[in-house]
């Protein structure tokens, strides 16, 4: 599977980089764009991951780069993930504002109606956001909130953050082991 990856500068940098590494690791092929402040948020918050993801990535595009494949609807992607998003990049997405090349490529999955996943994080989120996202959720793009379930009982901030990647696995419809589900049980 072609996976485009997007980081913004939402807090939640971890989340990006366990999802990036359990793709790795699963064979997929993920190309990468993180925005100017997604590499700071990342440098802050993961300060030790920022040069591992990108050994991760098949490719990694300058969010400048209007000229790069992800601009284009003729270069393929499966699918788009933006993890952790922004609620300004929420914004731009939600009003077609393609102001860099993660917008863009964010444009050009809904113009195509292909999968576009964005998993968001802020607290509180005012009714703009609120109306943005439920905007993006009527074109039919996944929101995946960044709120992890404690049920399976983490007990490392991995393991939290492995939650949400196997969720985002789960919507790729990719298999993954990454939290304890549910447990099935007969009804007799
Ligand atoms: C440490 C830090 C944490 C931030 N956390 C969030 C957040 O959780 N959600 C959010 O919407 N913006 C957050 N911001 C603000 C965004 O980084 C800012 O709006 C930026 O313009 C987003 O740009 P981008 O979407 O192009 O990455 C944070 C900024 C910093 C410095």
């Amino acid at each position: 599977m072609r996976i485009l990856l997007g980081i913004t500068g939402a807090s939640g940098a971890i989340y990006a980089v366990r999802l990036l590494n359990h793709l790795y690791a699963a064979g997929q092929e993920v190309h990468l764009i993180v925005t100017h402040s997604g590499r700071k948020v990342l440098r802050h918050e993961c300060p030790e991951d920022l040069e591992r993801i990108t050994g991760w990535a098949r490719q990694v595009y300058n969010v400048d780069d209007m000229e790069a494949a992800p601009a284009s609807g003729s270069f393929l992607f499966d699918a788009m993930a933006v993890v952790p998003c922004s609620m300004k990049t929420v914004g731009c997405i939600a009003h077609g504002i393609s102001d860099n090349l993660l917008a863009r490529a964010a444009d050009v999955m809904i113009k195509e109606r292909r999968q576009l996943l964005l998993v968001p994080r802020e607290t509180p989120m005012s009714a703009i956001h609120l109306e943005n996202l439920l905007c993006l959720s009527r074109l039919g793009v996944q929101i995946l909130p960044a709120c992890p379930a404690f049920y399976h009982r983490p007990q490392t901030l991995n393991e939290l953050a492995d939650m949400l990647a196997g969720k985002i696995m789960d919507a790729l419809h990719l298999e993954n082991q990454l939290f304890h589900r549910w447990p099935y049980k007969e009804i007799s």
